[in-house]
């Protein structure tokens, strides 16, 4: 296995992350943003397969129809050349004051048209470039004061949204598919569809379920103190691992946005693991773009920018590599046999049985010996943690 990225690790990463230059609510920019050319060029140097952006990473929200084109100009042509791919565009209904309560679920209705048609209007783009998720992170659906929202009616709007933008790619012809982006809080104090559980009820509820599905973000159920590496394998059970946000995150706390693996690092292997290793005998769980979305942070440099780059990809695969040697290790395979982890894909009744024969069953109760279980029978789950924290680690 190699720690050299290639196209074929299916990396990409979102525009806005290495240009970020860096002002945050407490200070203004302390590195120059960057450009969408150097960073294309940057990334497809380093091994990376795709990238991702919002309308207005490109082109700014105040762009004449000339200006917007001759962005976009020049990202097909930067494209075309690096061979690097446009694999998901997304929609910033965030950043612009007309955007302060919402776009989709703003009260203000005209606030909420103009939504919809930035969103047709980079439908279109997305479409064109061949993207082929479409993003939609609500950070600003939501409420500071529950007084100020009626929930029932903004999750009301927010489906009719996705409802119409499912009637046009789909009457467009557009090979598109839609992914929510959960994320508790910031920037509102309480965001509308805010874990990948809150998501996942709400695409059951559209007209077009089979269209949208989820991008989750690490560090977003982490800040909701939940695993991720659980939230995934929900995502995954319903078919709705659509795209993945890779990050890093500390605990419950603002949105860090740090390297992926960088922040809760055991969680990060697990992932890895679940991700890579995680299908029906041992085949990848997940064949879709590994995309990061993070921040390099506000104390680095443009030299900083591109040692984060690569830090993601390196992390990720590092942590591939040690989970491989964690499957591969026979005394994990013992102690994954000892802990009966695999029992838990064997149905709880035999083929055919019901309730009925359940009852009948008395080894199953009347027989039984539960207080065995007392002062016996343990599941050794610690014993295989400290074999996967070794492998991790590098130990074994
Ligand atoms: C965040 C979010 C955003 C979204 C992006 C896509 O940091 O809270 O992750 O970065 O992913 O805006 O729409
Ligand atoms: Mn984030
Ligand atoms: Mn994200």
């Amino acid at each position: 296995m190699t720690l050299t990225p290639t196209p074929g690790d299916k990396f990409s990463f979102g525009l806005w992350t290495l240009g970020w230059n860096a002002q945050d609510q407490f200070g203004g920019a302390t590195r120059p943003h960057l450009d969408t050319v150097e960073a294309v060029e940057g990334l497809a140097e380093r091994g990376v397969w795709g990238i991702t952006f919002h309308d207005d990473d490109i082109f700014p929200f105040e762009s004449t129809d000339a200006e917007r084109q001759h962005e976009i100009d020049r990202l097909k042509k930067v494209t075309a050349d690096t061979g690097v791919v446009v694999e998901m565009v997304t929609t910033n209904l965030f950043s612009h004051p007309v955007f302060k309560d919402g776009g989709f679920t703003s009260n203000d209705r005209a606030v909420r048209r103009f939504a919809l048609r930035k969103v047709i209007r980079n439908l279109d783009l997305a479409a064109e470039l061949g993207a082929t998720t479409f993003v939609m992170w609500g950070g600003r659906e939501g409420s500071e004061y529950d007084a100020a929202k009626d929930i029932r009616g903004a999750l009301e709007r927010y489906r009719e949204a996705v409802n119409l933008l499912g009637d046009y790619v789909v009457e467009k012809g557009y090979d598109l598919r839609f992914a929510i982006e959960p994320k508790p809080n910031e920037p509102r104090g309480d965001i509308l569809l805010p874990t990948v559980g809150h998501a996942l009820g709400f695409i059951a509820t559209l007209e077009r379920p089979e269209l949208v599905g989820l991008n989750p973000e690490t560090g977003h159920e982490q800040m909701a103190g939940l695993n991720f590496t659980h939230g995934i394998a929900q995502a995954l059970d319903a078919g709705k691992l659509f795209h993945i946000d890779l990050n890093g995150q500390r605990g419950v706390k603002f949105d860090q946005d740090l390297v992926f693996g960088h922040g809760d690092v055991q969680n990060a292997f697990s992932l890895v693991d679940l991700l890579e290793n995680g299908g029906p005998g041992g085949t990848p769980a997940y064949d879709g773009p590994r995309h990061f979305d993070y921040k390099p942070s506000r104390t680095e440099d443009i030299a900083g920018v591109w040692d984060s780059v690569e830090a993601n990809m390196r992390m990720y695969l590092l942590l591939k590599e040690r989970a491989a040697a964690f499957r591969a290790d026979p005394v994990v395979q013992e102690a994954l046999a000892a802990s009966k982890v695999d029992e838990v894909n064997t149905p709880t009744l035999n083929d055919g049985e019901g309730y009925d024969a359940l009852i009948a069953d008395r080894a199953s109760y009347e027989d039984f010996d539960a207080a065995a279980y007392f002062g016996g029978k343990g599941f050794g789950f610690v014993r295989l943690q400290q074999l996967a924290m070794e492998h991790m680690l590098g130990a074994r």
